[in-house]
Protein backbone atom coordinates (compact mmCIF):
# COMPACT_ATOMS: atom_id res chain seq x y z
CA UNK A 1 0.00 0.00 0.00
CA UNK A 2 1.26 3.40 -0.79
CA UNK A 3 2.16 5.85 1.70
CA UNK A 4 -0.07 8.42 1.08
CA UNK A 5 -2.87 5.88 0.92
CA UNK A 6 -2.62 5.24 4.79
CA UNK A 7 -2.63 8.66 5.61
CA UNK A 8 -5.97 8.77 4.18
CA UNK A 9 -7.95 10.48 6.12
CA UNK A 10 -11.56 8.13 6.96
CA UNK A 11 -13.04 10.21 9.82
CA UNK A 12 -12.94 13.95 8.52
CA UNK A 13 -14.60 15.58 11.90
CA UNK A 14 -11.89 13.81 14.34
CA UNK A 15 -8.87 13.76 11.81
CA UNK A 16 -8.44 10.27 11.90
CA UNK A 17 -6.73 8.49 9.45
CA UNK A 18 -6.52 5.07 7.66
CA UNK A 19 -3.42 4.30 9.42
CA UNK A 20 -4.81 4.64 13.05
CA UNK A 21 -8.39 2.79 11.98
CA UNK A 22 -6.45 -0.42 10.45
CA UNK A 23 -3.82 -0.44 13.51
CA UNK A 24 -7.28 -0.55 15.65
CA UNK A 25 -8.71 -3.35 13.70
CA UNK A 26 -5.37 -5.43 13.71
CA UNK A 27 -5.20 -5.17 17.56
CA UNK A 28 -8.11 -6.65 18.18
CA UNK A 29 -11.09 -4.45 17.53
CA UNK A 30 -14.28 -6.55 16.00
CA UNK A 31 -16.98 -3.96 16.07
CA UNK A 32 -17.56 -0.27 14.93
CA UNK A 33 -18.41 0.20 18.61
CA UNK A 34 -14.64 -0.81 19.38
CA UNK A 35 -13.61 1.20 16.72
CA UNK A 36 -15.48 4.61 17.75
CA UNK A 37 -14.28 4.17 21.59
CA UNK A 38 -10.81 3.94 21.04
CA UNK A 39 -10.26 6.16 17.83
CA UNK A 40 -13.34 8.68 18.12
CA UNK A 41 -13.84 8.19 13.79
CA UNK A 42 -17.41 7.54 13.43
CA UNK A 43 -18.67 9.93 16.48
CA UNK A 44 -17.99 13.36 15.25
CA UNK A 45 -20.53 15.84 14.79
CA UNK A 46 -21.54 15.20 11.40
CA UNK A 47 -23.26 12.24 12.57
CA UNK A 48 -21.24 9.30 11.40
CA UNK A 49 -20.71 9.98 7.61
CA UNK A 50 -17.22 7.93 7.78
CA UNK A 51 -19.31 4.70 8.69
CA UNK A 52 -19.72 4.11 5.17
CA UNK A 53 -16.16 3.27 5.47
CA UNK A 54 -15.31 1.92 7.95
CA UNK A 55 -18.27 -0.67 8.07
CA UNK A 56 -16.70 -2.38 5.01
CA UNK A 57 -13.24 -2.41 5.76
CA UNK A 58 -13.85 -3.66 9.26
CA UNK A 59 -16.04 -6.43 7.20
CA UNK A 60 -13.27 -6.70 5.01
CA UNK A 61 -10.96 -7.38 7.62
CA UNK A 62 -12.67 -9.88 9.37
CA UNK A 63 -13.82 -12.18 5.67
CA UNK A 64 -10.40 -11.69 4.27
CA UNK A 65 -7.70 -11.05 7.17
CA UNK A 66 -6.44 -7.72 4.57
CA UNK A 67 -7.77 -4.03 4.13
CA UNK A 68 -8.76 -3.40 0.60
CA UNK A 69 -6.00 -1.73 -1.22
CA UNK A 70 -9.24 1.13 -2.36
CA UNK A 71 -11.66 2.42 -0.04
CA UNK A 72 -15.19 2.46 -1.34
CA UNK A 73 -18.37 2.51 0.65
CA UNK A 74 -19.77 -0.90 -1.34
CA UNK A 75 -17.39 -2.89 -1.48
CA UNK A 76 -19.50 -5.45 -3.73
CA UNK A 77 -17.88 -4.49 -6.32
CA UNK A 78 -21.25 -2.96 -8.19
CA UNK A 79 -20.59 0.20 -9.97
CA UNK A 80 -21.94 2.99 -8.59
CA UNK A 81 -25.56 4.48 -10.00
CA UNK A 82 -26.67 1.03 -10.51
CA UNK A 83 -25.44 0.73 -14.36
CA UNK A 84 -23.34 -1.87 -16.04
CA UNK A 85 -21.09 -0.75 -19.02
CA UNK A 86 -20.45 -3.37 -21.40
S1 LIG B 1 -16.55 12.13 9.43
FE1 LIG B 1 -16.39 10.68 11.02
S2 LIG B 1 -17.91 11.31 12.41
FE2 LIG B 1 -17.97 12.81 10.89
Amino acid sequence: MKPKQRSEIICRCNNVNRETIEKCIRDGAKTLNEIFDQTSAGVGPCGGSCRRKLGPMLEHYLTTGTFPEKLTTDMTGKKPGGSQAC
